[in-house]
């Protein structure tokens, strides 16, 4: 009984340690749902379809690190381009992973 009683605390900050990797864990990778959210604004001018259209290129079927690079190249004004560093700027880290992971499970149509 004593020795139950010992173990219960370990016990619970052990659970709360994994459910804290977890969420950090999903945290690196992106979160799908919310990157199918903030896409609907990439998509009025990047086509969902993945097709290129006037000027604007195709951003669907990446690897997700590389869409993360391109987006903080944006958003730290390396890459030159007033639009999307407006947009990239906008964004946090969490939600660029979102982003990446959405886009990169849509296929690209050509
Ligand atoms: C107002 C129109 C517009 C919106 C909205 C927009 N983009 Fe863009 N995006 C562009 C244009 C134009 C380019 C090409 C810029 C360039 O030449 O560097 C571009 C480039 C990109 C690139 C690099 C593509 C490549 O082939 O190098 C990525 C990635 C990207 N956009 C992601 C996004 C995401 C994610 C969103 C939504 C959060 C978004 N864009 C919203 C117009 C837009």
């Amino acid at each position: 009984m004593k020795s139950t009683l010992f173990a219960l605390p370990v016990l619970m900050a052990f659970c709360a340690a994994s459910v804290a990797q977890t969420v950090a864990a999903s945290a690196r990778k992106g979160d799908r749902e919310l990157g199918q959210y903030l896409a609907s604004e990439c998509v009025s001018c990047h086509q969902a379809s993945g097709r290129q259209s006037g000027g604007v290129p195709s951003i669907t079927g990446w690897p997700d690190e590389q869409f993360v690079a391109v987006m903080l190249s944006y958003k730290n004004k390396v890459r030159d381009n007033q639009v999307m560093q407006t947009i990239a700027a906008r964004l946090s880290d969490e939600e660029i992973a979102a982003l990446a992971v959405y886009f990169a499970e849509q296929n690209p149509q050509k």
